[in-house]
C-alpha cells in the first residue's frame, strides 16, 4: 500500500480515536487544508479546536457544544465576532493578543478554563481558526487599542475611595449593580445579553471579575465595557483618569469591605 493511502486511512482513524499518525499524515493532513483554501495556521487550529474547545464553544462556532445545555454563563457563541475581553474600543473586534490574553487566563467563575499548558504556537493557531466562525475579522481590522496606564501609587487611599463613591453615585453604577456593589440594583433582574441569555450584573461584594482582578484590569474593563452584555463603557462618560482610578480604588474597597464584615 502507498505511504500516502496509509497516512489517509490512519487520519481517519486519528480522527475517530483522538490520536496521531506521524510525518506523513501531517504533511497530507496540511495538503488538504491547502486544498480547502485554509491558511496552514487556521488548518491547524482546526483540529486542536475540534480537542479542546468544540465540547463547549460547538464544532461550527456558535456556542452549541454538547456540554452548552448544562453551563451557565452559556459558551460564546463565536460566529457573531462579539467579544467582553478587549483592549479596543467596545464596538471593534478584539486584537488577536486579546484572544490570547482570554486563552490562556481563562474566564474567571466560569467553565472557560485557562488554557496555560498549550504551546504558544498552538494558542495563535487556534486564534487564527477562531476568527474564520465570523465574517466580521475578513471584513473589519480591529481598532487602535486605548491608552491603559498603570494604576497610580496612592491607589487605595481612603481619599480616593470616597472620590470613588461619588462617581459610582453620578454614573448611576447602582442602578444594575446596587448600591453597595452587591449585584441587586433595580434593573438587576431584568437584563439580558445580546445572546438573549439572563445576565446578573456583577457581585463586588462576592465574586472575582471575569476580566480579571488587578486595578489595570478593572481599568481596562471601565474603559472598554464587555460587549454583548448590558455592561456599558466609561471611556466618554468619564471626565479623567483620576476619575477612573478613584472608581477602580472604590470598587476595589466593596470586595474589601465585604471581606471584613463577613470576619
Ligand atoms: C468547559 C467549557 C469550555 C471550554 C472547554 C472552552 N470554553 Fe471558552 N468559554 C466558555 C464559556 C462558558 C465562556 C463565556 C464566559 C462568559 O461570557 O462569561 C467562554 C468564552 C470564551 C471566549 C470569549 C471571550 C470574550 O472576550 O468574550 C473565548 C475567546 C474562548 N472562550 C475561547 C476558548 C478556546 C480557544 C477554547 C479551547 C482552547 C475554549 N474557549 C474552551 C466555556 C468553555
Ligand atoms: C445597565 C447595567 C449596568 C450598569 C449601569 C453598569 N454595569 Fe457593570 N456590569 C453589568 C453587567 C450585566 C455585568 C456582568 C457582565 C458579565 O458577567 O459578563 C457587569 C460587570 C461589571 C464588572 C465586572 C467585569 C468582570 O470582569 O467580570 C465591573 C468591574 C463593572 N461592571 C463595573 C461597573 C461600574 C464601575 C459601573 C458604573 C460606572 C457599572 N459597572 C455600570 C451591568 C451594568
Amino acid at each position: 500500500m502507498s505511504r500516502r493511502i496509509m497516512a489517509a486511512l490512519c487520519l481517519g482513524a486519528a480522527v475517530l480515536l483522538n490520536t496521531r499518525c506521524g510525518d506523513d499524515a501531517d504533511q497530507l493532513f496540511y495538503e488538504f487544508g491547502e486544498a480547502s483554501g485554509l491558511e496552514p495556521a487556521q488548518w491547524r487550529g482546526r483540529e486542536l479546536y475540534g480537542r479542546y474547545c468544540a465540547g463547549c464553544h460547538g464544532e461550527r462556532g456558535n456556542g452549541m457544544g454538547p456540554a452548552a445545555p448544562f453551563l451557565d454563563p452559556k459558551p460564546r457563541d463565536f460566529t457573531r465576532g462579539t467579544y467582553k475581553f478587549r483592549t479596543t474600543p467596545s464596538s471593534s473586534l478584539p486584537t488577536d493578543a486579546d484572544l490570547v490574553r482570554t486563552i490562556r487566563e481563562g474566564v474567571h467563575g466560569t467553565s472557560m478554563p485557562a488554557w496555560t499548558t498549550l504551546p504558544d504556537a498552538e494558542v495563535q493557531a487556534i486564534v487564527a481558526w477562531i476568527k474564520t466562525f465570523s465574517k466580521r475579522f475578513a471584513r473589519e481590522r480591529p481598532a487602535p487599542t486605548l491608552a491603559l496606564p498603570g494604576a497610580p501609587k496612592d491607589l487605595d487611599t481612603a481619599a480616593r475611595v470616597e472620590r470613588g463613591q461619588r462617581v459610582w453615585d453620578e454614573l448611576k453604577c447602582g442602578l444594575c449593580h446596587g448600591e453597595r456593589g452587591q449585584g441587586d440594583g433595580p434593573s438587576a433582574k431584568s437584563l439580558i445579553d445580546s445572546e438573549g441569555h439572563p445576565i446578573p450584573p456583577f457581585d463586588f461584594t462576592r465574586k472575582e471579575p471575569k476580566g480579571g482582578s488587578t486595578p489595570e484590569d478593572l481599568y481596562r474593563t471601565f474603559m472598554t465595557g464587555l460587549a454583548g452584555t448590558p455592561m456599558p463603557d466609561f471611556a466618554e462618560t468619564t471626565r479623567d483618569d483620576t476619575q477612573r482610578w478613584d472608581l477602580v480604588a472604590y470598587v476595589r474597597s466593596l470586595r474589601a469591605g465585604a471581606a471584613k464584615e463577613r470576619r
